[in-house]
C-alpha cells in the first residue's frame, strides 16, 4: 500500500530537514558518500501518493540497457565529486551560500547534461575526460535554471528533485543568490579550467544558449503564454491567444529546454577538437545541433507527459501542475497520443541522422532511447 500524500514542506519535512542536517558539510562522511545516501534518502522520504488520474495509460517502458545504466551511474558519480571540488574551491564563501548551492547542486538530478557532453566528446574522438568543465558547467547553469524556475514568481513549486525546492528551505533571497552564483560559477569554471581558445568557444556557446536569446528566452515565453489570459493582470506578459501551430509551441521548447541541450553537445564537441590546428570539424557541429534540437523537443514531450501521468514519487517534482496553471504543454495542445507519436517520429528521424557515426554514436542512440521513454 502506497503511504498517503504528503505536503514535503509540512508534516514530513521536520524528520527530512532532521536528516538532510545529518548530511551538512559538518558531517565525517566523504562527499562521495553523502550524495549517495541524499539520493538514497531523498527516495525514501518523498514516498508520495501517485496522483490518480484517470487515463493513466503509460507508453511501453522499455528498461535502460545496463551498459547504457552503467556508463550513467560512473558519469555521474565523477561529475557529483568535480562539482563538490568546484564549489569548494570558492573561498571565502558565506556558509548558508554554500550551503544552499551545494543542496540544489548535489541533490539526485539525472545528470542527463553532463552525460550528453561526455557523450558528444566520446563520439568527436576526443578524451571523455576533456569535457569534465563543460560537463559541470552546464549542470551548474541546468541547476540555477530549476531553483529560479521553481521560484514563487515563476512555477511556484516546492518540491525538486525529490527534496524541498531551494527556497523553501532556504528562503526566497538565498535561493535567488545560490542561482546566480551557480550563474557565475559556470562560466568561472570554464574560464578557469579550460585552455584559453577551448575557454573562449566554450564561454561564448554557453552563454548564448543560457542567455535571452536562448534558456532565458524561453522561460519568459513560457510564462508569457501561461498569463497571457488578456485579464492584463499582468502587464509584462501581454498575451492574449495561445500558439496555434506546433511549429510555434516547439520554438518555445526549443529555448527554455533545447537550447541547453545543444551547448551539451558543442562544449563536448568544443573539448575533442577545439586545441586542434584544423579547430571544430563544422559536419559533426552540424550533426550535433540536428540531435539536440530533437533530443531537446523529445525531452520536452516527456517532461509534460511525466507532469500528467507520472507521480512525485518517480519524477522528484510535483505533478499535475501545468494543466493547474494553464502551461502551454504538448499533451494540452496535441493531446496524450499524438505527443507520443510526436516523439516517437523525431527519435526515427534521429537514429538515422546518427547513423554515418557508427559505434562512436551509439551512447548518444542509446541516450535518445533513454529520453523516449524514461519515467524520471
Ligand atoms: C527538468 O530537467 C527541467 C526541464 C528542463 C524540463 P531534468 O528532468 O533534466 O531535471 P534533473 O536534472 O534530472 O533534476
Ligand atoms: C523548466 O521547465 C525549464 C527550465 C528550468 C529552463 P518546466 O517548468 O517544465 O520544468 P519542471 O517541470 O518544473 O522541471
Ligand atoms: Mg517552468
Ligand atoms: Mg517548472
Ligand atoms: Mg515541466
Amino acid at each position: 500500500m502506497k503511504s498517503p500524500a504528503r505536503d514535503p514542506t509540512k508534516h514530513g519535512t521536520r524528520h527530512s530537514l532532521g536528516l538532510l542536517a545529518r548530511l551538512s558539510p559538518k558531517t565525517q562522511m566523504d562527499d562521495s558518500a553523502k550524495i549517495a545516501e541524499r539520493r538514497r534518502i531523498s527516495l525514501r522520504l518523498y514516498n508520495l501518493q501517485e496522483r490518480s488520474h484517470p487515463a493513466r495509460s503509460r507508453p511501453e517502458r522499455i528498461p535502460l540497457p545496463v551498459d547504457l545504466k552503467a556508463y550513467m551511474t560512473e558519469r555521474q558519480r565523477r561529475v557529483d565529486e568535480r562539482l563538490v571540488q568546484l564549489v569548494e574551491r570558492e573561498v571565502p564563501c558565506p556558509p548558508p551560500l554554500r550551503d544552499a548551492i551545494r543542496y540544489s547542486l548535489l541533490a539526485p538530478g539525472k545528470r542527463l547534461r553532463p552525460v550528453l557532453a561526455f557523450m558528444a566528446c566520446h563520439a568527436a574522438g576526443g578524451p571523455e575526460d576533456a569535457a569534465i568543465a563543460g560537463a559541470c558547467a552546464v549542470e551548474m547553469i541546468h541547476c540555477y535554471s530549476l531553483i529560479h524556475d521553481d521560484l514563487p514568481a515563476m512555477d511556484d513549486d516546492d518540491l525538486r528533485r525529490g527534496l524541498p525546492t531551494c527556497h523553501k528551505k532556504f528562503g526566497e533571497a538565498l535561493a535567488i543568490l545560490a542561482g546566480d552564483g551557480l550563474l557565475t560559477l559556470a562560466f568561472q569554471t570554464l574560464a578557469q579550467d579550460l585552455p584559453p581558445r577551448s575557454a573562449a568557444a566554450s564561454c561564448l556557446e554557453l552563454s548564448k544558449a543560457a542567455g535571452i536569446a536562448g534558456m532565458v528566452g524561453g522561460q519568459a515565453e513560457d510564462l508569457g503564454w501561461e498569463r497571457g489570459d488578456g485579464s492584463a493582470k499582468d502587464p509584462l506578459f501581454p498575451r492574449t491567444e495561445q500558439p496555434h501551430s506546433l511549429e510555434a509551441l516547439e520554438n518555445i521548447h526549443l529555448l527554455k529546454t533545447g537550447a541547453l541541450f545543444g551547448s551539451c553537445l558543442q562544449l563536448g564537441l568544443i573539448a575533442a577538437h577545439c586545441e586542434r590546428s584544423e579547430g571544430v570539424d563544422p559536419q559533426l557541429r552540424r550533426s550535433f545541433d540536428r540531435y539536440a534540437r530533437n533530443f531537446g523537443l523529445v525531452f520536452q514531450i516527456t517532461d509534460d507527459l511525466l507532469d500528467v501521468e507520472g507521480s512525485a514519487e518517480q519524477t522528484g517534482k510535483r505533478v499535475g501542475k501545468d494543466a493547474a496553471h494553464g502551461k502551454l504543454t504538448y499533451p494540452g495542445f496535441l493531446g496524450l497520443a499524438e505527443s507520443r507519436r510526436r516523439a516517437q517520429s523525431l527519435a526515427d528521424e534521429t537514429f538515422a541522422d546518427l547513423r554515418p557515426l557508427g559505434e562512436r554514436g551509439e551512447p548518444l542512440i542509446e541516450l535518445f532511447r533513454y529520453v523516449l521513454t524514461r519515467d524520471r
